[in-house]
């Protein structure tokens, strides 16, 4: 399925969020509206976690076909704390393994009265095949899919920048790593364009490089130096060894922490102000130093308390859209 039918696939007849598959070809108003919904949700560290029964008496169903903590822990405990009953698939002992079709295994969830599926894949276009088969009172959300879409990460760091910057029409984002392999990359600068972000620069490896049709406007560059020279945002990436069918090729993490890692030396070639992103999992010292991750400028345990919040306000939206069944 191609963007722009993912992107209508996810909308209601009316325009309202039913599915969450992609963030592409979504009205900047909507992404407001989730963003100003998120920070409703947001408690400082310490306080009580935001609560609600929004989503009491319907069912989300967690099936993660790829490894995850973050996205996983904070759906579950996003459902949780709005109420939900949850259910965790452990793919490891699912029928799926023993051949059952990932469709099969929705079909018998939605038949014990799951409504929302939480989904991450390693096949491009699971999210939206599942979201066209389910029933209508029935929502998908892209946990992460593939090196296609991650539309919840795009939105918490969207959320993230928001919080520090206020503005996203004159920042500089440099995005550095394996943005070729980087669902976490896509999904990001689409958010940012829809926002109005002009300049995001996308600094990788040879052989790494985006197809630049996924990134209208974006520069892509082998220097980083020249990447990230007054940036206001700098996310670090790491390199997607799970997609890369030949890994031997790429150089060694030693010559990739000394070209390609985010230092305390690199950072001061971007803005004083500069916050530090990384969506996680890090590899320390290799894509970010341990002092650059940990640092006075690194935003990234905000990212994580973010994605709660992110996860709350998408599924308050959904299930606010449901029909009766
Ligand atoms: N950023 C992210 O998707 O992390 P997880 O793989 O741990 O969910």
């Amino acid at each position: 399925m191609g963007h722009a039918s993912s992107a209508s696939a996810q909308l209601t007849e009316t325009g309202e969020l039913r599915h969450l598959l992609t963030l592409e070809g979504l009205d900047r108003s909507l992404v407001q509206t989730l963003l100003d919904l998120s920070d409703e949700y947001r408690r400082p560290a310490g306080q009580i976690p935001a609560r609600d029964d929004r989503l009491a008496g319907q069912t989300v169903a967690n099936l993660f076909f790829e490894a995850s903590t973050r996205t996983r822990a904070s759906f579950e405990l996003a459902a949780k704390r709005m109420s939900a009953d949850v259910l965790n698939l452990d793919v490891n002992t699912s029928s799926r393994i023993k051949g059952e079709s990932i469709l099969d295994t929705i079909y018998t969830l939605q038949a014990m009265q799951a409504d929302i599926f939480v989904i991450r894949d390693a096949s491009a276009g699971i999210p939206a095949m599942i979201a066209a088969k389910v029933q209508p009172h029935v929502s998908v959300l892209n946990a992460g899919e593939a090196d296609v879409s991650h539309p919840t990460q795009g939105l918490l760091d969207l959320l993230t920048i928001r919080q520090y910057k206020g503005d996203f029409e004159n920042l500089v984002v440099t995005i550095v790593g394996d943005i070729k392999h980087s669902r976490v990359a896509r999904s990001v600068a689409q958010g940012l364009r829809i926002m109005g972000t002009k300049r995001i620069h996308l600094v990788t490896p040879p052989g790494l490089e985006p197809d630049q049709g996924h990134y209208p406007d974006a520069v892509i560059t082998n220097d980083f130096d020249a990447g990230i020279e007054g940036a206001d945002v700098v996310m670090a990436l790491r390199i997607q060894r799970e997609r890369i069918a030949n890994p031997s090729g790429l150089m060694s993490q030693d010559d990739y922490q000394k070209t390609y890692g985010l230092t305390k030396k690199r950072m001061q070639l971007a803005n004083p102000d500069a916050i530090v992103m990384h969506p996680g999992p890090m590899n320390r010292d290799v894509e970010i130093s341990g002092d650059v991750a940990d640092g006075p400028q690194s935003v990234i345990t905000t990212q994580v308390a973010n994605g709660l919040a992110v996860r709350m306000a998408i599924l308050a939206t959904i299930s606010a859209t449901r029909p009766d069944p």
